[in-house]
């Protein structure tokens, strides 16, 4: 069983530990110089990596505007990300950027729609090479548009990009090789998507299918729908995603990231140590507790998420409660 402080290796990125900051939209930061990223950002991802993070995923980005250099893509916001990969990995983390295309409804998207989303999706995996990302991670998860096109009950196209698997997961998985040619053999190529597609059997499926298609590493979340997990027992101490993404890390055979609902450091050690997890993704308490990994990888108490059910970071993270110290577990 892997031991939270194991080094891990996935093509050319180093892993120190096997805790990973999970990608999270700060939504009240803003950004300098009229952009969208600024210092706030730059400070907030670079101090993770300080705390020991074995793995910063830097917020999703949307694809769109990086054909014409527009959005999170223009000259000054690529500074601030460049910024960032490099000030994790001066602080010893690797970083990875995640790339999400929009919230689209996919059965209004025509040909000329999609190829414009692939060209972007290639266009923007380039780019985070060049700024100095490890890798990047697809956002197939959480009801957004690629999320849509995996999903087997959701999406009811007719066309090469609906129906069986290899035709839902064809908008990315015909990009790979294109892709794989313009990064490198050092730059990792992830992806997140839910545990139900929308069945549990779907979510293996489609796990299964990225891998065999060259996907590098898998972050195993929620779909459209909270999942079920019906064959988890009471005793399991994690969240149903995570009992369904240890179960998935099992038969994809690639390094695979599970999250949800991870809130200690004592959560994240059972996990690995008594549950077979190989990456442990920690959401909203990387938010309360910057030093989360280096405390949880040495056994001490964290600053823990107070799981509040409306997270004040949607709307105004100064008002987040966890922002006053309180260690425990
Ligand atoms: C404020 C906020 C922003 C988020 N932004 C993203 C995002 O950009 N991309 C993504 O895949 N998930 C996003 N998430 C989901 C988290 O990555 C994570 O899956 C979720 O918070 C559950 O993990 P946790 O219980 O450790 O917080 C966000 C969550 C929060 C609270």
């Amino acid at each position: 069983m892997p031991q939270l402080q194991a080094p891990l290796g996935i093509r050319g990125m180093r892993l120190r530990n096997r805790i990973v900051m999970l990608p999270m939209y700060p939504f009240s930061f803003h950004g300098d110089d009229g952009g969208f990223f600024g210092a706030m950002h730059r400070d907030h991802y670079i101090r993770r990596a300080e705390g020991g993070a074995g793995l910063v995923i830097a917020q999703a980005v949307n694809v769109l505007g990086v054909l014409d250099g527009t959005g999170t893509w223009s000259k000054g916001d690529r500074k601030f990300l460049a910024d960032i990969a490099a000030g994790c990995r001066r602080e010893g983390a690797a970083a990875m950027l995640q790339l999400a295309a929009g919230d689209f409804e996919i059965h209004d998207l025509d040909a000329a729609d999609i190829a414009r989303i692939q060209r972007s999706l290639e266009a923007a995996a380039a780019a985070a090479r060049d700024l100095g990302f490890d890798g990047v991670e697809f956002h197939f998860a959480h009801g957004y548009t690629l999320c849509k096109f995996l999903d087997a009950g959701y999406n009811t196209r007719t066309d090469a990009f609906g129906g069986d698997l290899e035709n839902r997961a064809r908008i990315l998985v015909d990009l790979l090789p294109r892709i794989r040619d313009r990064v490198g053999e050092q730059f990792v190529l992830a992806v997140r998507m839910g545990v139900d597609m929308p069945a549990a059997n779907d979510g293996e499926a489609a796990a299964a299918y990225l891998a065999r298609s060259g996907i590098d590493l898998l972050d195993i979340s929620f779909g459209l729908r909270k999942p079920a997990a019906r064959d988890m027992p009471e005793s399991f101490p994690g969240s149903p995603v995570v009992w369904s993404g240890v179960k998935i890390q099992r038969l994809a055979g690639v390094p695979t990231i599970v999250g949800n609902g991870v809130l200690t450091g004592e959560l994240a050690r059972t996990l690995a140590e008594d549950h077979g997890a190989e990456l442990i993704g920690i959401g909203r308490s990387m938010f309360t507790d910057p030093d989360f990994a280096l405390r949880a990888v040495g056994g001490s108490a964290v600053n823990a998420c107070r799981d509040c059910p409306d997270c004040r970071w949607f709307t105004d993270h100064t008002r987040c409660p966890g922002l006053a110290t309180r260690l425990s577990g």
